[in-house]
């Protein structure tokens, strides 16, 4: 059987958080072992809103460093910077000669945007196309993303469609990928109870320090019920992030003690500090020594454009003969 081909990538607009690790990192480190796998930072993404170079730079350096302290392995993934590969802009623009107009209008990012009276620039507009490029290019079969991203994944099918009906002649020009949202990632919920998200600054980020994590932890929102009623346990936060790191007896312990009275939320939300502290001490110590050696993140994202840039530049081959542009 021949060996699946498997991408995702991550915009550097902050520091991960645990949307991000349970949603993609940790489903993407998985499947490093079962396939060709392909991830990157998805720095020309990040540019609809980042305005800061330094910034955007950091943001870059910093996710690598967590997705390869939390156990990507760049002897099997390729981990690259999505820029260091301009072949991606290149078939952007080409898919976007065939992309209606509708289908991105459609698209919910955009449409947000334009719910909430804002003023959404032409690359948010484009984001699909760009994001179709990237899994185009490697002729991916799985790509690993939260449930926000399936809609996204379905253009791509789409577009992966509609241009081998349009140019294919002999054989198709593009593999039609699958979205892999794994069914136990539901959606992870921030610190106001709505989806963790940067852009809702409500994240718990993975490798924070001690004092600003307990901090966040405790600004957990909760109800005002007094310490020694009775809690619901069903639709707490404090419950939902805990059951991402405790097993299900320490979760049904939590459970018991919420409905029993006589413990506060603050006392909750130091057990759940205590279980997200230990869950990443493995990797906090890991990141530090990779960071420890400021050449190392460099040099993999280096390695990793020239495997990924090896790839793309053979697909674009095909496709500028395909629509001929040659
Ligand atoms: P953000 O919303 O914080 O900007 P991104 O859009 O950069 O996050 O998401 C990167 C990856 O992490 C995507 O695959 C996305 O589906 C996943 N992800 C982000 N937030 C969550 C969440 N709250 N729960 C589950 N997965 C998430
Ligand atoms: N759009 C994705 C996000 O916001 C990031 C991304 C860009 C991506 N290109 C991709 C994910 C290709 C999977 C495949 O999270």
């Amino acid at each position: 059987m021949e060996m699946k081909r498997i991408l995702s990538g991550i915009k550097p607009t902050g520091a991960p958080h645990l949307g991000n690790y349970f949603g993609m990192m940790r489903p993407c480190i998985a499947l490093q072992e079962q396939g060709e796998a392909f991830y990157f930072i998805a720095d020309y993404h990040a540019l609809t809103t980042v305005r800061d170079a330094a910034d955007l730079r950091a943001h870059t350096r910093g996710v690598a460093l967590d997705f390869l302290a939390c156990g990507l392995d760049p002897a099997r993934a390729v981990l690259f910077r999505q820029s260091d590969v301009p072949e991606h802009t290149e078939l952007a623009w080409i898919l976007s000669c065939v992309t209606p107009m509708p289908m991105l209008e459609n698209c919910h990012a955009y449409k947000d945007h334009v719910a909430k009276d804002r003023t959404p620039n032409h690359g948010l507009f484009a984001y699909p196309v760009l994001m179709a490029a990237d899994i185009l290019l490697y002729d991916s079969n799985v790509v690993p993303v939260g449930r926000d991203q399936k809609q996204h994944v379905e253009v791509t099918r789409d577009l992966a469609s509609l241009m081998n009906r349009l140019y294919a002649k002999s054989a198709p020009i593009f593999t039609v990928p699958e979205a892999s949202i794994l069914p136990n990632v539901a959606t992870v919920i921030g610190l106001d109870g709505q989806k963790m998200s940067k852009s809702y600054n409500n994240t718990i980020p993975l490798f924070e320090d001690e004092k600003p994590l307990r901090k966040k932890i405790m600004g957990i929102v909760t109800d005002s019920t007094p310490v020694e009623s009775p809690k619901d346990p069903a639709g707490s936060t404090i419950v939902a992030l805990y059951r991402l790191f405790a097993s299900d007896a320490e979760v049904a312990k939590l459970e018991e003690d919420f409905r029993a009275g006589g413990t506060g939320y603050g006392d909750f939300k130091k057990r759940l500090f205590d279980a997200l502290w230990e869950f990443f001490r493995p990797m906090r110590e890991k990141r530090a020594a990779l960071a420890a050696d400021p050449g190392h993140v460099e040099k993999v994202l280096h390695d990793g454009a020239q495997r990924a840039r090896a790839v793309a530049v053979r697909t674009m081959e095909r496709v500028r003969a395909a629509v001929g542009l040659r």
